[in-house]
Parts: C-alpha cells; sequence; structure tokens
C-alpha cells in the first residue's frame, strides 16, 4: 500500500452502518471511495453517500454505488464526511481545491460532524500555502476584477485556471471559473480566509481553517500517522 491507501484504509474505520457520508474530491478520496464500495459489497454496509463533485457522483456510480448517493438537500446530517488536501500544515489548516470541487467540499466539509482530511506525507507543510497555489472560485462575470483586488490588497499573483486542452478557462460543478492564487509568503494567516472572502465576486477560497478539521490522517510508506 502507498500512503494515499493506508491514509484511506485508516479513514474506513470511522464510517459505520447507517451514516451519511460525505465524499470528497481528487485521487485520495477517490481511493477511499473505492474501498467504501468494497466494503458495501462484501459486507453490505448501509450508508448514504453525498458527493462534493459531479465526478464523485460519477465515480460511485462506476463503483456500483450510484443508489447510495443522496444530493445534499435531500439529507438531514452528515454524520462523517472524508476528504483530501492539496497542502496541511500541523494546525490542520488546509489548502483544497486542487481539483475545482472546494465550494462544494467546504459546505459538506464543515456541515459534517467530523471531518476526516486524508492525505499522504508528500502533502505536509510547515505553513500553507507552502507554496501551493491558493484556489478562489469566481463569479466569471468578475474574474478579472477580483483578481486585480487579490492582488491590490494581498499582493502576488492570480491566475486563471485554463483547462488543459487549453482551449478556455476551467468551469466548476456551479458554473464558475477559478483563480489560482500564489502568495508573495510562504506562509499565510488563516483569516486570509476571511479577507479573500471579502472581494465582491468571490464565491470561496481553498483555505480551510484547521478547527473545523476533527482528524488529519496522513499516510506514509510505513504506517499512518493522526493530526488531531
Ligand atoms: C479537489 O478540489 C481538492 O480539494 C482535493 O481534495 C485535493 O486537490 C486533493 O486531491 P488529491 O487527493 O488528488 O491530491
Amino acid at each position: 500500500m502507498n500512503g494515499k491507501e493506508r491514509a484511506a484504509a485508516a479513514a474506513l474505520q470511522y464510517v459505520r452502518d447507517g451514516m451519511v457520508v460525505g465524499a470528497g474530491s481528487g485521487s485520495t478520496a477517490q481511493v477511499f471511495l473505492e474501498m467504501l464500495a468494497g466494503r458495501i459489497r462484501e459486507e453490505g454496509m448501509e450508508v448514504s453517500i453525498v458527493p462534493t463533485s459531479s465526478e464523485v457522483e460519477v465515480n460511485a456510480v462506476r463503483l456500483g454505488i450510484g443508489g447510495l448517493v443522496r444530493q445534499l438537500w435531500q439529507v438531514d446530517r452528515i454524520d462523517v464526511a472524508i476528504d483530501g488536501a492539496d497542502a496541511i500544515d500541523a494546525r490542520r489548516n488546509l489548502i483544497k481545491g486542487g481539483g475545482g470541487a472546494l465550494t462544494r467540499e467546504k459546505i459538506v466539509d464543515y456541515w459534517a460532524s467530523s471531518f476526516i482530511v486524508i492525505a499522504d506525507e508528500g502533502k505536509v507543510v510547515a505553513n500553507i500555502p507552502g507554496g501551493r497555489p491558493i484556489p478562489i472560485e469566481v463569479l466569471p462575470f468578475a474574474w478579472r476584477a477580483v483578481k486585480e483586488a487579490v492582488e491590490r490588497r494581498l499582493g502576488g499573483e492570480a491566475r486563471l485556471r485554463i483547462g488543459s486542452d487549453k482551449r478556455g478557462p476551467v468551469v466548476t460543478d456551479n458554473g464558475n471559473y477559478v483563480l489560482d492564487y500564489v502568495h508573495p509568503l510562504e506562509e499565510i494567516d488563516v483569516g486570509a480566509e476571511r479577507e479573500l472572502k471579502s472581494i465582491p465576486g468571490v464565491v470561496e477560497v481553498g483555505i480551510f481553517n484547521g478547527s473545523k478539521v476533527s482528524k488529519a490522517i496522513i499516510g506514509t510508506e510505513t504506517g499512518v500517522s493522526i493530526m488531531e
């Protein structure tokens, strides 16, 4: 097993029969979903799954557990959300949104009774953002205005995320664009989440406050370490 698989496997023990599970996006969360699907198949475990992106929803169907998918408005709670991260620091502050799913992830993860982050050790940084760009979801109408405002207020550079086919901006599940903001310093105050969100046109910011994270499971080549 690699670090992602070890973290995902360790997270499985927090899922019990009857739970409503928030399913995060990205490759680590995908490993978790595959393992969860295995348990559902083999043990007949009964859970509901709330996806954080259309990609997760499609993956659930592919794994044969599409019938367990519920939209957020169909559930009265989320017992546990299991999600990946692009970077995590010692206070469990996160950078998320590498896959563009940050807004739905933040809604599901913050609402969950328990929010568990799974990541391999390559994601651990001394302080966020730790050299990673900070994804910011913006209304398409406002992308240029937000870019200018972010750069003027905090410095650095906010780049419009372009699709890998180079044909235009990446469009999120919510019909918005993403700015990848490269902050000039290695360390950013987690309060920047609020400052960035106050700019008109910003939908969500990929800074997740560590106080919302119940537990982070970091997978290594030999085991896991828990940050709580
Ligand atoms: C999706 O938008 C992100 O928040 C992911 O959770 C994050 O990018 C981690 O993805 P990986 O597990 O693929 O590194």
